[in-house]
């Protein structure tokens, strides 16, 4: 595999984040468009967490180890995740009023349950393949790295462990948008350690694995809009200027 880089849009998408909210750049809201079993598109709001770094998510410019990756946390028993697991593309679009920029981030998407930590199918994702140094972009060399100490687990556990108490609620409870059950357990007489292992259970990250950003910014009298394009063999983003 070639040498991983820093994709152009990542310190533009950055940027956006913190000009949009400096007090709270560790989470953005975003749409998210799966397609579904009979082709239609469906689209939501989610919280994008960040991108993986250092075993944990980060919008920000602080970890030593980064990626492109960006991650998403949801109910493994959601349509979304069912839409997914039969057609692994999303788009993920993000709009920042103060700065005038929409991204448009066609992904292809892994799930992440606790589950996948001890089945085969986590051998096959290998996340620390995505993983650069930040302070190397172009001189990154896998072997003086210390990706090693990136591990699935830890990553798993500080986006879990993140979440506010109504989340991990959320996380125990039925599939989101079935039926209300009004003789279902009642997950408020549930202690700490039987929410957490019932919510762990339906607790999964998505892993957008970003392959064209569409960037359009309407803050200069000039519009601009630029279409950022992965070229897998080489590695490498191909820029692209268009009319916006
Ligand atoms: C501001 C906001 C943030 C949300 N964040 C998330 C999120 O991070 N993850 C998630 O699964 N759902 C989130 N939701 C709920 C989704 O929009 C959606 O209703 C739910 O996930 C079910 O979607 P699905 O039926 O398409 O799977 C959020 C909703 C709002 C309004």
């Amino acid at each position: 595999m070639n040498k991983i880089k820093i994709a152009p849009w990542k310190p533009l998408l950055e940027k956006a984040i913190f000009t949009e909210n400096a007090s709270n750049i560790n989470s953005a809201t975003a749409t998210i468009a799966t397609v579904d079993s009979e082709n239609k598109p469906r689209a939501r709001v989610v919280v994008c967490r960040g991108f993986l770094g250092n075993s944990e998510l980060k919008l920000n410019e602080e970890n030593t180890l980064s990626s492109n990756l960006l991650a998403v946390s949801t109910h493994l028993s959601s349509p979304k995740v069912f839409q997914l697991s039969s057609n692994n593309v999303a788009e993920l679009v993000f709009w920042f009023p103060k700065s005038s920029e929409e991204f448009r981030l066609n992904c292809k998407v892994s799930i992440l349950p606790f589950e996948s930590l001890s089945t085969n199918e986590a051998q096959n994702f290998d996340i620390k393949e995505f993983v650069f140094l930040k302070q190397e972009y172009e001189q990154f060399n896998k072997a003086n790295t210390n990706i090693d100490e990136f591990s699935k687990e830890t990553l798993l556990n500080s986006a879990f462990f993140a979440h506010s108490t109504g989340l991990h609620r959320w996380f125990s409870g039925p599939a989101p948008g079935s039926l209300l059950d009004s003789n279902a357990q009642d997950i408020a007489q549930l202690t700490d350690n039987e929410l957490f292992e019932h919510s762990k259970k339906n607790f999964c990250l998505l892993i957008l694995n970003p392959t064209t950003v569409d960037y359009v910014n309407l803050a200069s009298r000039t519009h601009k809009r630029s279409i950022y394009s992965l070229d897998t063999s080489s590695n490498s983003w191909v820029q692209t200027n268009v009319v916006p």
